[in-house]
């Protein structure tokens, strides 16, 4: 890759993807950013001649094609994609909605997957690239109720990520999971989180009770995005991008915290994990 580069970002009307954009242009590369709405991209980055404003919902495939040929035709190449639009549909299982469950995995797994796909054949025929997946500590492990979408979509977008990075890597093309703690964007906001309609009587107490600590984090994460935003432009223009990137002091302790998990499951049962092959094996 050249110094200057081409970014696609999508999100980028509000939260993190704004401040992606920014650092991006900030640095000197060009950038696409994306969004439901072209008009809070220019509200919220105002006009730039390096920028791009770009209409792109992730749930349809056919405007992430059109947003990458729309890219290619303006700045000639793709190097970086950020996956990076989200959304919280939260709940007790049993109380969310199959529709909403559906519209979590829908926006953030099936969203990176379709805007993936669509940038994939411009980095092949480049031999470079790099695709950026904002994931969660979610993706690693869910650490509190009301996140089994979430999680789920979560946990699916780094095991696309994992598994397509060797199936690519041959053409140049790298991948990066970023895996954020608590980041003080919109995402807990009304705009951004969805709470399940409480349904079952012997959870009532404990949804009351979940959905104010939810509320009562909005506005009062730790995590500064500007700051993550900075490192994300960092990041990616090292030759050996992380695979993965645990993004804030919580996101490390996660990491830990699960890596140590996973080490004790697998020692707990060594007996008869280790003897389940066929006598003749
Ligand atoms: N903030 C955190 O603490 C945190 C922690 C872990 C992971 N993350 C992840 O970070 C990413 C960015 O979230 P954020 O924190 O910046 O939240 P945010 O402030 O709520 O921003 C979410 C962005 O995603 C966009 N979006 C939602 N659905 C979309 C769709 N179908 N198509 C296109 N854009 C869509 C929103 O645009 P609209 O204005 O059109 O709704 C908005 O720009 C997400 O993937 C989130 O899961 C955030």
């Amino acid at each position: 890759m050249t110094d200057k580069t081409v970014w696609l970002v999508t999100g980028a009307g509000r939260g993190l993807g704004v401040h992606i954009a920014r650092a991006a242009l900030d640095a000197g590369h060009a950038v696409v950013a994306t969004a439901r709405s072209t008009e809070a991209i220019i509200t919220a980055l105002g006009e730039h001649e390096n920028l791009l404003a770009v209409a792109l919902d992730v749930t349809d495939p056919q405007a992430a094609t059109a947003a990458v040929a729309a890219t290619v035709e303006r700045f000639g190449q793709l190097d970086v994609l950020v996956n990076n639009a989200g959304s919280f549909q939260a709940g007790f299982f049993e109380e969310m909605t199959p529709e909403a469950f559906r519209s979590q995995i829908e926006t953030t797994l099936f969203g990176p997957v379709n805007v993936t796909r669509a940038a994939l054949p411009q980095m092949r025929t480049q031999r470079s690239g790099l695709v950026v997946t904002i994931s969660s500590t979610a993706g690693i492990a869910s650490t509190g109720d009301f996140l089994t979408a979430y999680a789920a979509s979560k946990f699916g977008v780094e095991g696309f990520m994992e598994a397509l990075a060797t199936e690519v890597e041959p053409f140049g093309i790298r991948t990066m999971l970023v895996e954020p703690g608590f980041f003080r964007t919109e995402l807990l906001s009304p705009q951004s989180t969805q709470y399940a309609e409480p349904t079952i009587e012997d959870y009532t107490d404990r949804t009351r009770q979940t959905v104010q600590a939810w509320r009562s984090m909005d506005g009062k994460q730790g995590g500064d995005p500007a700051k993550l935003a900075t490192a994300l432009v960092h990041l990616s223009a090292l030759p050996e991008p992380p695979a993965r990137f645990a993004a804030g002091a919580d996101a490390v302790d996660v990491f830990e915290a699960k890596a140590a998990t996973l080490l004790a499951q697998a020692d707990a049962h060594r007996e008869l994990s280790t003897n389940l092959a066929h006598d003749d094996a």
